[in-house]
């Protein structure tokens, strides 16, 4: 199989070839990338070529692909069957993990995707409260159900309150913007979002789908120094296989059934293999803690070195994510698909993050950095 003869036949059985928009290149204009497998910080495609590849499953391979630990715990799993539908120890142990990472998180409910993360949590916002509007902003994403897709802009959060404050049963927010390229995080207006919630008895949820074991050993709230009711996880704790997961206090969460009265239910919540996945990958990250930092240094080294190199194009870094924008998007066109050929696999959008993992050596940092260069001075 070539790359042109498996989307050839991908377009004729998938909607534009592909299960995500984002994955069909549109934005870049070229054909797409099709990876036939992973192994640590690089792809290969059908045609046999490699690609440093800084998508990463967009923000889910933190250690690389096919991590040896990770792969042989899953072969192991397997062997016992591919779940049940009933609990399991892995559930609790992978719970258990994510609790000791985040003080926020005293209960907690796997579901299958960040998606259904977020469902879950704004419906029971609304369980909770009573109420029934979720604010979110503009720029940012959640998840693709339609009510979630509405939005507003940052400035008019106190208006809205101001007219609507005893309607509203939440507000969602990515604390650190991953989804418009990379937003700094404004500790500053989640302090003020965290206040006026409280004021007007609404709750607070982080997404943290991306963020969520991205930059430290836990979610980004706790570097920001600001406590939402509801956390949202997602990617990284699935260790490369489908998860979400929300959690917050025990008095908001029991309100999900069986305790309480909101019903929600999913056949493969809680699948040994994916528990498993996201145990074998917390375990080797919580031995990482430190490295973090070394995580940090390498996107620091790499965006320093792309920064310097032109006026047009604005490079957003934040610990271990970045994101790249030039004042044309003809000009993003030409330097991706030019990256590409050399080996480069970057988000194929301005508005998607990349992602630095542990499996990056200083080697493939210092590749890239050429390449990169060297595109710059071609277009
Ligand atoms: C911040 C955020 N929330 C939610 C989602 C949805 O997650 P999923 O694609 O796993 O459904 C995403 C996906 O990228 C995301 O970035």
């Amino acid at each position: 199989m070539t790359n042109s003869l498996v989307f050839k036949k991908a377009k004729t059985h998938l909607v534009g070839g592909v299960n995500s928009p984002v994955r069909s290149f549109k934005y870049v204009g070229t054909a797409p990338l099709l990876i036939k497998r992973g192994k640590g910080p690089r792809v290969y495609d059908y045609d046999g070529n490699s690609y440093i590849d800084y998508v990463l499953s967009y923000g889910v391979s933190i250690l690389g692909h096919a991590h040896p630990g990770v792969v042989r715990s899953l072969k192991n799993t397997l062997e016992h069957g591919a779940g049940f539908g009933a609990t399991n120890s892995r559930e609790v142990e992978l719970a258990g993990l994510i609790k000791k990472a985040d003080p926020v998180i005293e209960k907690l409910r796997f579901v299958n995707s960040g998606t259904e993360a977020v469902l879950g949590a704004t419906r029971l916002a609304k369980a909770c409260t009573g109420r029934d509007k979720i604010i979110k902003f503009r720029n940012s994403y959640h998840g693709h159900a339609d009510y979630l897709l509405e939005e507003i802009d940052k400035g008019s959060a106190e208006g809205i309150f101001k007219k609507h404050g005893s309607r509203i049963a939440g507000v969602i927010v990515e604390p650190v913007g991953g989804n418009c390229g990379v937003r700094l995080p404004d500790k500053d207006f989640l302090k003020y979002l965290r206040r006026i919630t409280r004021k007007y008895g609404s709750l607070l949820i982080f997404d943290e789908v991306i963020t969520g074991f991205r930059f430290k050993f836990g979610s980004v709230s706790d570097i920001l120094g600001v406590k939402p009711d509801l956390i949202c996880l997602g990617k990284i704790i699935g260790g490369g296989l489908p998860i979400g997961a929300y959690g917050g206090k025990a008095r908001i969460m029991n309100k999900l059934a069986p305790l309480g009265d909101l019903y929600q239910g999913s056949t493969f919540a809680g699948n040994p293999i994916v528990m498993q996945s996201g145990i074998a990958t917390l375990k080797v990250l919580s031995s990482s803690k430190n490295r973090y930092s070394s995580l940090e240094k390498k996107a620091k080294k790499l965006t320093d070195a792309i920064k310097k190199e032109r006026d047009d194009l604005q490079v957003i870094h934040y610990k271990t994510i970045f994101s790249l924008r030039f004042r044309k998007k003809a000009h993003f066109q030409s330097f991706y698909k030019k990256l590409l050929k050399k080996g480069i696999y970057l988000a194929p959008s301005e508005n998607e993050a990349n992602f630095i993992s542990f499996s990056h050596t200083e080697k493939d940092i210092d590749k890239t950095i050429d390449a990169v260069k060297n595109v710059l001075r071609e277009i």
